[in-house]
């Protein structure tokens, strides 16, 4: 077990565009992959991407809890490498987002609702999905940090970014 230390946007890292993973079963990947899985848990956090790890290839990890969905169904720890995403139709939604690499900061971002995700996983399976509302948002956030897209890049208004507390403090 091995906590990575994660980029904080600034980081060329988070800026570039990370390279395919050509063989998803190598061990060095297999070992990669388990240390996001410590870093994500201690931080903590719902998603890593490769990059946030100083690790420029396309892999990202995530997981959506149970009371962060309206259906209240949660959507288990799951890897997505060379992930690629195919937006289902037009309708997109506002949401407040965060990350790990701009720790402390907030901001709402509009996203597509609907998207299909096809990608391998860490055994080199294919997965091909659909996802809706708050899980397409974490995988479209994730997949962003392989293209070096940091959610503030995404806001249409950046006059409502800022940092968390002071938001939550000014809302009392
Ligand atoms: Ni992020």
């Amino acid at each position: 077990m091995a906590i990575l230390k994660i980029a904080r946007m600034g980081h060329p890292v988070l800026m570039g565009i990370a390279e395919p993973v050509e063989d998803p079963t190598n061990p060095e990947i297999a070992r990669l992959i388990n240390d996001m899985v410590d870093t994500m848990a201690d931080a903590p956090g719902i998603g890593l991407a490769a990059p946030q790890v100083h690790v420029a290839k396309r892999i990202v990890i995530y997981m959506v809890p149970e009371d962060r969905t309206s259906d209240g169904e949660g959507h288990p720890l799951t890897v997505l490498i060379n992930p690629e995403i195919i937006v289902l139709d037009d309708a997109v939604e506002d949401g407040v987002e965060g990350c790990l690499s701009l720790p402390g900061m907030s901001g709402p971002v509009a996203r597509p609702t609907r998207i299909r995700v096809q990608a391998l996983d860490h055994q080199g399976q294919a997965l091909d999905y659909e996802a809706e509302s708050f899980h397409a948002r974490v995988i479209q956030h994730e997949c962003d940090h392989l293209d070096g897209i940091l959610y503030p890049m995404r806001m249409s208004d950046l006059g409502q970014f800022g940092y968390v507390q002071e938001m939550t403090q000014a809302q009392e």
